[in-house]
């Protein structure tokens, strides 16, 4: 089991060097790293700004630095280009990608598509540059609610390519759409009985889930809600102890923004918690060397730029 306590409580931690190189290497750039809350704990403390998917888009979009190193997967940097294709952008690993990405073909969806021609395509962000350009709307864990309720009752939705996700805002707004059959990877790995049993062991603590989690997960949980939202769920309990069911480094945020309350890691598969291999695959010796050789860049035909940003942009105007 993974218990962290409140972080008040425990000695202030020197930045190791490599945390102080990617500083200097940082500032000698002009860059701006971007982390996402699955990173590892190391590239968290010396980032720009810690997030979810939506809040770095915006932090993409708004920056005026000339390099966005961007520490999470594949599919989030492609949006910060998609975004602000002036900048150059950096990645720490071009391998980190996301099991949902994989599993939605951009020609499977234009067959689905051309099944379905009065469908609006919205789409989780965690897909490629190239299903983007098929979607009418992209959508985060954070907005997907606020974005399908937008729409107006009557409008067939493809929903793709989270199936979770999407089951998840069919049953809160009571309204059905045709889903993708894609999943997160790591997110299945959750069990309802192993977390009803690691509940009944920790009695009265709060569970929280992410909504890539399967329905009889998301059914056990006290709240389902996207990273971002875990942590003004958190904030505004009176709870002082929470389980935490998503990609266990998310803790490290959480202990950042909220010092004096506890964490643990809910267990997934039979191990104490979830990990992402491709988020881990994120490390400070290659934040470090993306940030001083300006590689691996990510790069965007011009037309996929073009296309790709109409469905963003739209999101980002309707989750103001
Ligand atoms: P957020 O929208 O909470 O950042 O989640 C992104 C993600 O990839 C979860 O697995």
């Amino acid at each position: 089991m993974q218990i962290f306590p409140p972080l008040k409580d425990e000695p202030k931690r020197e930045l190791t060097d490599i945390q102080k190189k990617i500083l200097e290497a940082k500032k000698r750039r002009n860059a701006v790293v971007l982390a996402h809350n699955y990173v590892c704990r190391q590239i968290q403390e010396v980032a720009d700004f810690v997030g979810d998917s939506l809040g770095l888009s915006r932090q993409a979009r708004e920056t005026d630095a000339d390099v966005i190193a961007f520490a999470g997967v594949d599919f989030m940097a492609e949006t910060a280009k998609i975004l602000n294709p002036q900048k150059t952008v950096v990645v720490p690993d071009p391998n980190a990608g996301c099991s949902l990405e994989e599993l939605c073909n951009p020609a499977d969806l234009a067959a689905l598509k051309a099944k379905h021609p009065g469908a609006l395509v919205v789409s989780y962000i965690n897909c490629s540059a190239a299903v983007k350009e098929l979607s009418d709307i992209i959508c985060t864990s954070g907005n997907a609610l606020d974005i399908v309720a937008a729409i107006p009752p009557d409008r067939e939705i493809i929903f793709c390519p989270d199936k979770n996700l999407g089951s998840w805002v069919e049953e809160k707004l009571g309204r059905k759409m045709i889903l993708w059959d894609g999943y997160c990877k790591s997110h299945v790995e959750y069990a309802a009985p192993e977390l009803e049993k690691f509940k009944r062991e920790h009695k009265g603590v709060p569970l929280l889930c992410h909504p890539e989690c399967p329905k009889p997960v998301r059914d056990v949980a006290d709240c389902v809600c996207s990273t971002e939202k875990m942590i003004s769920f958190c904030r505004q309990s009176g709870a002082d102890t929470f389980i935490v069911a998503t990609v266990a480094e998310m803790i490290h945020r959480l202990r950042r923004e909220l010092p004096d309350k506890t964490f643990i890691a809910a267990p997934a598969a039979g191990n104490p918690c979830l990990r992402c291999s491709h988020m881990l695959a994120n490390t400070p010796e290659k934040l470090l060397d993306c940030l001083e050789n300006l590689s691996p860049k990510v790069e965007l035909a011009p037309e996929v730029i073009k296309n790709a940003l109409r469905p963003i942009e739209r999101m980002l105007e309707m989750s103001k």
